[in-house]
């Protein structure tokens, strides 16, 4: 099968340009390069992302030596270059896209979970040592066989039959990140795992283990990063994944109905961490801390789904109509605007909810107008007194008592030692409603 009508209608011109560019410079030091990997899938499936320009990373791979290449096709162009010698790869960043060019490439496994050791291959050996059938075909972009397709796996049938496959039997035992994989694209693309891949996938799924809690946590993060990922868990759940990651991880209609809404929120920078919060929603604090340890995972991260939990437990606190602006403040100045978020989405009481949402929308940006230059100037003296002073206005300025700066310098005045030769008036301290650490 020829797709060179394809390429030519899906990927952007420059882009096309640049790839039959550093082909040719290929074939003159007598290698060839093929495109690999996500987008002869994507090509073959008609994605549309292609079309619209809105993927930007090709892999690329070059049966010679891809680092010599990428050195040569850098000088001669815009390109930033990033190459890894040991590993027999560049990466070529552009204004608007990056190609990733591998030295074709033999895998083996010394033991489970290890890294692969790594030697030269020719282009059968680098297909075989991939994935999934679907992600294991090559498209030529040599000058005699331009967008011929290369799928010894038979990727092109599979993707006709919906069918995510794996290569050989030991595939997941070498790698079973495979295993989060194979189930991730099985639901973006609505395929099915073919019937030996989902026995094998079951019974290796103890191998996960042999897997660092780095690797687990990207592919979680891949997963987060999918257009409906309660799909991806939910189906985790069922095939008996999860609990091997967490035994407390649940993939039930309440994430399905969560994960929606956190989508209507339209905050896709928050995404990936509010996913992280409200999958750990029904942990034990023990539970989570196995969670993070497992995981490994970074610190802003790690706050935020402890002060979630920690949240959750306050929110009785929070379920008074009652309450004054500044006393929700006060309660949930001290967590990560994620975790307030979360437990927002997370309780079914419409005043929490009320509260949590005025504070993430309102609260949290109120400042005074008064800095402690001001005070000073105002005769407030520097010091403990001069906070719990800024801390009174900002009390006032929450609860809606002052508004303008004239109202803010009359309260302050109102706190000078000689404020009406009373000797000042002493302003009221919160310390004792923040939230224990
Ligand atoms: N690959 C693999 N095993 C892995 C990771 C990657 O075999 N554990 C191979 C697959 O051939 C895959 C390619 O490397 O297609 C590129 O990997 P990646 O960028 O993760 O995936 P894409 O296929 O580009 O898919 P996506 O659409 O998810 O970006």
């Amino acid at each position: 099968m020829n797709l060179a009508r394809r390429i030519e209608r899906y990927l952007p011109q420059p882009l096309l340009e640049l790839v039959k560019d550093i082909s040719g410079q290929a074939a003159k030091r007598g290698e060839r390069v093929y495109l690999v990997g996500g987008v002869v899938r994507d090509l073959l499936l008609g994605d549309p992302s292609l079309r619209s320009g809105l993927r930007f990373d090709l892999d690329l791979v070059v049966e010679g030596d891809a680092v010599k290449l990428a050195q040569q096709v850098a000088e001669t162009s815009q390109a930033k270059l990033l190459a890894h010698h040991r590993f027999g790869t560049a990466k070529l960043r552009y204004e608007n896209f990056t190609l990733d060019l591998a030295t074709a490439r033999k895998e083996t496994y010394a033991r489970p979970g290890a890294l692969p050791t790594v030697a030269p291959g020719t282009l059968k050996d680098d297909l075989f040592r991939r994935d999934f059938s679907i992600n294991a075909m090559a498209i030529s972009l040599a000058a005699s066989d331009y967008g011929e397709l290369i799928d010894p796996h038979h990727g092109k049938s599979d993707l006709k039959h919906g069918l995510i496959r794996i290569l050989h039997p030991k595939s997941f035992t070498d790698d079973a990140t495979r295993i989060l994989r194979a189930v991730r694209y099985e639901q973006r693309l609505g395929f099915e795992l073919e019937t030996q891949t989902a026995q094998l996938l079951k019974r290796d799924t103890p191998m996960l283990d042999t897997i660092s809690g780095d690797r687990i946590r990207h592919e979680l993060e891949l997963i987060l990063r999918e257009g409906q990922p309660e799909l991806v868990i939910k189906r985790l759940a069922e095939l008996g994944v999860l609990p091997r990651i967490s035994p407390f991880l649940k993939g039930d209609g309440w994430i399905t109905e969560k994960f929606g809404r956190v989508r209507r929120l339209k905050k896709p920078n928050q995404l990936p961490s509010l996913y992280f919060c409200l999958l750990i929603y029904s942990f034990s604090e023990r539970g989570l801390e196995q969670f993070i340890a497992r995981l490994n995972t970074p610190a802003k991260l790690s706050q935020a789904m402890r002060d979630t939990l920690h949240l959750k437990t306050r929110l009785p606190l929070l379920d008074k109509p009652s309450l004054k602006p500044s006393e929700i403040y006060y309660l949930l100045r001290e967590y990560e605007p994620v975790a307030v978020q979360t437990n927002a989405l997370a309780s079914d009481s419409s005043v929490i909810q009320h509260h949590l949402q005025l504070f993430l929308t309102k609260l949290r940006y109120v400042k005074t107008s008064l800095d402690g230059e001001e005070l000073k100037k105002l005769g407030i003296p520097a010091g403990p007194e001069m906070g719990k002073v800024l801390q009174t206005l900002h009390k006032a300025k929450l609860d809606g008592e002052v508004s303008t700066k004239a109202d803010e310098r009359r309260l302050a005045l109102s706190f000078r030692p000689d404020y009406k030769g009373r000797g000042g008036r002493r302003p009221q301290s919160h310390s004792k409603n923040a939230p224990p650490r």
